[in-house]
């Protein structure tokens, strides 16, 4: 099915936390991995949508640092999913022209599903028609602190001086150099939190949050946020809107 969205003012950069595979399955007696299955699903419809409607970035919040604590049998179900999901998409990233970069602690991920993400990363880097991030491991904390770090460093060495520390340098050292940032952040399941997701590049993102649990979550509702998205008026601290047809801020 083709969707039927206007081109105009599209978001160049969606970011989402797929929040309530576990309550979904819970709701039907089922064990919360049933619903991270599901989940998985969904993601495939996601990224396929966006690539279809030329949304150029899409970033998944697909586990969080906080995440690690949870049962092992779950973070191990989590691991075997993403690392199923990477090998299962290769092909079709390839087909669709779609790079994949994943943001986080890779280190922290099991040996086989970092060298299955590596892999995937280095086939794919020469796309350029759609990015996937695929947060993991991530904590937007953590990741300003490694920037904080890496410019700290660069002080020492004589390579930056204090004063030419500017936001642009600060976000030249996140995960997401070079991205824009993004427009609008999803959240599903009705809660109204940032979870330690983008918290510097969220600045002036337009939140929406909807009450569907990410595996129910459809195209269709996807679409029709988008379409919400496009009549919002974005200020960017300023009066006045005068948003270029790229959705950039003037
Ligand atoms: C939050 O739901 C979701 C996660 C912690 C994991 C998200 C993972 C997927 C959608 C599937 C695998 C990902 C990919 C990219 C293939 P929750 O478990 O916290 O739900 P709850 O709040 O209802 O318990």
């Amino acid at each position: 099915m083709k969707s039927d969205i206007s081109q105009a003012r599209l978001p160049a950069h969606v970011a989402v936390i797929m929040d309530g595979n576990g309550r979904w399955a819970k709701r039907r007696l089922m064990n919360r991995i049933k619903g991270h299955e599901k989940g998985s699903q969904t993601v495939r419809t996601i990224v396929s949508t966006c690539r279809e409607i030329q949304i150029p970035f899409l970033t998944l919040y697909a586990f969080s640092t906080e995440n690690w604590a949870r049962p092992k049998s779950e973070v191990s179900a989590l691991m075997h999913l993403l690392k199923k999901f990477l090998v299962s998409e290769q092909d079709e990233m390839m087909e669709k022209g779609i790079c994949l970069k994943v943001l986080g602690q890779l280190e922290r991920l099991p040996e086989d599903v970092r060298n299955q993400a590596e892999e995937t990363m280095a086939a794919t880097c020469h796309n350029h028609q759609m990015t996937l991030n695929l947060a993991l491991s991530y904590g937007s904390r953590r990741e300003i602190t490694d920037a904080v770090q890496m410019v700290a460093k660069k002080i020492q060495a004589g390579e930056l001086a204090v004063a030419d520390i500017s936001e642009q340098v600060v976000a030249d050292h996140l995960y997401t150099a070079g991205m824009p940032d993004p427009d609008l952040v999803i959240r599903t399941s009705g809660e109204f939190r940032l979870s330690n997701f983008l918290l510097w590049q969220s600045a002036y993102a337009e939140i929406f949050v909807t009450h569907t649990l990410w595996p129910d979550f459809t195209k269709e509702e996807f679409i029709e946020i988008l379409t919400n998205y496009q009549k919002r008026d974005r200020r960017f601290g300023k009066v006045e809107c005068s948003m270029p047809s790229d959705g950039s801020p003037q």
